[in-house]
This record gives structure tokens, sequence and C-alpha cells, in this order.
């Protein structure tokens, strides 16, 4: 384990996630899929999408901040800094982080994003925790929201049925004890980048008649090779992250995955040599939400967690990017 002056913690945790239930048996309407196919592929039920008019993942991220806030008490103007980890932010600039600091009321903070894809929230949180470490900073939120739908082809049965929109917020601040984040390890293969990607919308090829029509403003993704990919990877970075700190699966108390497919989960936790009963799930309700899956999972299973446990977080996504990240958990809910 590293040896650290000043550690990160996190002291809350929200989420958010639209009304809109999208559930398999309404997708078997719309293109050719069934449930079952869905379910055993994947484990995803139905997943939320958000509706309307004007609102993008910024909704996602001020609706889990406000909750994040309020529940801690912390007066918005006392946050320092805003990170948004976003593949679908509202526009490529300004940040959404610089949005949801507006609309929060956080005048005294900066933000910015963070494009990791999946693997988003980690990249997001361990960049968040450097500025505590450093002793420069007090107090930073660290959001992960994806409004998935916002880039799906809904005519096209490949990538519909995995994604939902959703979000979730954390609290950072010194810890005073031995809990927080106390280790990390993330990866980048710009190599893969071809193989999960949004062809067009940015500067290589900007929006145009041709990039419409073929329809390159929605996700593109090499299915069977990515999943390749995110079980080796997912599984390597999270044992290699026990070995690094001399965790048996005995020491682990939670694994809380990235929600992209319950096969790649279970080949995560059987290769850390942890049972079913300590591995957080909640794909079967969102789907993917891309940023949101670990900072959801955090708030659907908070009451679960106590002072001290040890919990790792992997996840694996678009870039490819990758990572695992050990953290004692700080409060008893
Ligand atoms: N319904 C029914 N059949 C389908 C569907 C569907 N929704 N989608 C694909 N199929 C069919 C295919 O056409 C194919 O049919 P064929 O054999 O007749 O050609 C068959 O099912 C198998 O297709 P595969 O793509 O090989 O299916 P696979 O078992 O690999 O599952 C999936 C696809 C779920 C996408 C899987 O590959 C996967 O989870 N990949 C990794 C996703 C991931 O982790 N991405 C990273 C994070 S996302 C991010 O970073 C933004």
């Amino acid at each position: 384990m590293s040896q650290k002056k000043n550690r990160a913690k996190i002291t809350g945790v929200h989420g958010y996630v639209p009304d809109y239930v999208l559930d398999n048996s309404e997708l078997e309407k719309i293109v050719d899929t069934t449930n079952e196919w869905i379910v055993t592929r994947t484990g995803i039920k139905e997943r939320r999408i958000l509706k309307g008019e004007k609102k993008g993942t910024s909704i996602l991220g001020v609706n889990c901040t406000k909750g994040l806030l309020e529940k801690t008490n912390t007066d918005p103007k006392d946050i320092d800094l805003i990170i948004c980890a976003t593949v679908t932010p509202d526009m490529l600039f300004p940040s959404t982080a610089n949005l949801i600091a507006d609309r929060v009321g956080a005048t005294n903070s900066y933000g910015f994003d963070i494009s990791a894809a999946c693997s988003g929230f980690l990249f997001a949180l361990t960049t968040g925790s450097q500025f505590i470490e450093a002793g420069t900073h007090k107090k930073v939120v660290v959001i992960g929201a994806d409004k998935m739908s916002s880039i799906i082809d809904y005519d096209e049965r490949k990538n519909c049925v995995l994604f939902g929109d959703g979000g979730g917020a954390v609290l950072l601040e010194p810890s005073k004890d031995h809990t927080g984040i106390q280790d990390y390890i993330l990866k980048s293969d710009g190599s893969g980048g071809d193989m999960l990607c949004l062809k067009a919308g940015g500067s290589l090829r900007p929006a145009s008649y041709e990039t419409i029509k073929n329809k390159e403003h929605f996700i593109y993704q090499e299915g069977s090779s990515v999943f390749k990919f995110a079980v080796t990877n997912m599984a390597d970075v999270s044992e290699d992250i026990m070995q690094k700190n001399n965790l048996s699966s005995n020491d682990i108390a939670y694994l809380v995955p990235h929600q992209a497919n319950k096969r790649i989960i279970d080949a995560t936790s059987n290769r850390m040599g942890i049972g079913p009963e300590k591995v957080l799930l909640n794909i079967e309700r969102y789907g993917n939400t891309t940023a949101g899956t670990i900072p959801l999972c955090f708030w659907d299973f908070e009451k679960k967690f106590k002072k001290g446990d040890n919990i790792i977080l992997a996840a694996f996504g678009g870039g490819f990017t990758w990572g695992s990240v050990y953290l004692k958990w700080s409060y008893n809910s």
C-alpha cells in the first residue's frame, strides 16, 4: 500500500436517474430483439431514459449534485472544484461541470470534464483525490453522468439494448483517519479507439450531411471484440490491485464494478475469487450508464457499506480505458 501524507475520502454519495423506464418488452416492439437474448447476453432488464426537450447530461449532474450537497449539509459556496466524467456533454464546450457548478450555486468552484467513457468515473475520482492529497482543495465533487440515449440509434438492435441514462456524484474531503482512497491503477490503449467510438462531431469529422446520413453521430461498437478486451483487462487490473496491496479475497467487502455486461462482471469476480454476495449489481435496472454506473451503485448500496470496508472499483471502456481503485469506506449510513 502506498504511504500517503494526505488521503482523500468519500464523505457522501447521491444518484439520479430519470423517471422513464424503457424495459426489454418495449425494446422488443422497436427492434428485432428478445427479452431472453438481452437478459442472457447482458443481464439488463430495463434502463432509464431522459425524455423532453432541452435536457442534456447537465440535468443528471445537477440533480445528483443538489441531492449530494443537501444530504451532506454542504454549502455550495464551500465547493472548491467540480469534475464531471461524461462522453455526452451538453456541448463540446463549455464543460458540463461548469454548467453544473453554475446551476447548483457553487460560485467559488471551478470545473472541468473528463472523457474516459466507461472508466470516466474512476479517472475523475482519482484526479479529484489528487487535489485533496496535495492539500490545496478541501471539498471536491466528482460526478459521473451520461445521457447515452442522445447517441444511440434506436433503429438498430446492437447498442440500443445496452445503454441508459443516469448519473451519480460523490463528495471528496481530506481523511483524518486511515479510510479513503488507498490506491489505484489506471490504463489506456489508444490502439483500440476505433472499436468503440463516436465517429463524427469532433474536429476530425465535423457534422455534415454525410455524417448524419451515415449515422456517424451514434455510438459505434464492435461488441464481441470489445467484450474480449473488457473481460481480460478488467479482471487483470482487479487482480493486480489486490496483489499490489496484499489483499486476499477474504479482505474484500465488496466489488463495485462498471455495469456494462453481467458476464464481464462475473469474469472479474471469478478472477478475484470473490463470491456473488460481494458483487454489487444494478445493471438489471439501469443498463450501462457509462460514467454513471459506479456512483449509481454507491447510491443504491450505500446502506450496506460499513466504515473500514475494503472496496474495489473496476471499470473498462472506450478508448480503450480501464482501471481499478482500492478504497476503505469512510462512514456508516
Ligand atoms: N438482440 C438479438 N440479437 C442480437 C442483438 C440483440 N439486441 N444484438 C446482437 N444480436 C445478434 C448478432 O446479430 C449476432 O447474430 P449472428 O450470430 O446471427 O451474427 C449474435 O446476436 C451474437 O452477436 P455478438 O455481438 O457476438 O454478441 P455478444 O455475445 O458478443 O454480445 C454484447 C454483444 C452484449 C454487445 C457484448 O459483446 C458486450 O457486452 N460487449 C462489451 C461491451 C462493453 O463492455 N463495452 C465497454 C463499455 S461501453 C463504453 O465505454 C461507452
